[in-house]
């Protein structure tokens, strides 16, 4: 086992720009595994099932091979061999992701792979499960939150920034209906663990951040 940083939290906090950063200052790997579960969840897109068709979800496991590479320290998801990166970051994969990982095949699914990598390598993973249930003996574990106001304004600056026309308040809602699947889920919802040191980034910067777990580390 590697030496290993469990970040935790909701939708929209900066759980991956914060540890894409402080994987890199220590030279540890990054480990999304949101993208895992988004890449599962184009794999049920493509195929019309439903999240809420709880065996053909499981079934559709069996198909969905997904592996893991690295590039230049980039995390490349690999869905039966296609390099998905670029079409797992929409909002309607996002929210298929949050309803396909409250199904326990899903989430048995991506465990194996999640484990490997931390017996292989020093991690900095992120998610929603990743203190409490993937990495229960975690170095360093935080919980990193913001307000969903916070989280909300983020997210429609970054849209904005690319041109995308969108709505502060749908953005909002949006969050807050993620927040609660996330939260209110019976398998491995996202909760804060015990020993986990709860960092709110709604009145901090990403330096301030970076700099408060680099001394966690
Ligand atoms: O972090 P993200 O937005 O890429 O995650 C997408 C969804 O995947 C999220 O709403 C819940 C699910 N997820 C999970 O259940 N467990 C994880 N460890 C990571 C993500």
């Amino acid at each position: 086992m590697g030496f290993q940083v469990a970040i935790d939290g909701p939708a929209g906090a900066g759980k991956s720009t914060i540890a894409k950063l402080v994987a890199k200052k220590k030279n540890f790997i990054y480990v999304d595994t949101g993208a895992m579960y988004r890449a599962v969840a184009l794999f049920l897109l493509r195929n019309n099932i439903k999240a809420e068709d709880a065996d053909a979800v499981a079934a559709a496991c069996l198909n969905a091979d997904i592996t893991i590479n690295y590039e230049n320290g980039e995390q490349i998801v690999l869905l039966n061999g296609e390099n998905v990166n670029s079409l797992i970051r929409t909002e309607e994969v996002g929210s298929m992701a949050s309803a396909g990982s409250a199904n326990p095949h899903v989430r048995a699914h991506l465990l194996n792979l999640q484990l490997k990598l931390a017996e292989q390598y020093d991690v900095v993973m992120d998610g929603r499960d990743i203190g409490t249930c993937i990495l229960p003996n975690a170095e360093v574990k935080i919980f990193l939150t913001a307000s969903s106001h916070v989280r909300a304004n983020r997210r429609y600056l970054e849209l904005k920034a690319k041109g995308i026309a969108c709505d502060l308040n749908e953005i909002e809602e949006d969050i807050k209906k993620r927040d609660f699947q996330d939260m209110t889920r019976k398998h491995s919802p996202l909760r804060q663990a015990d020993d986990a040191v709860l960092v709110d980034s709604s009145q901090m910067s990403i330096d301030d951040v970076v700099a408060c777990l680099i001394q966690l580390i």
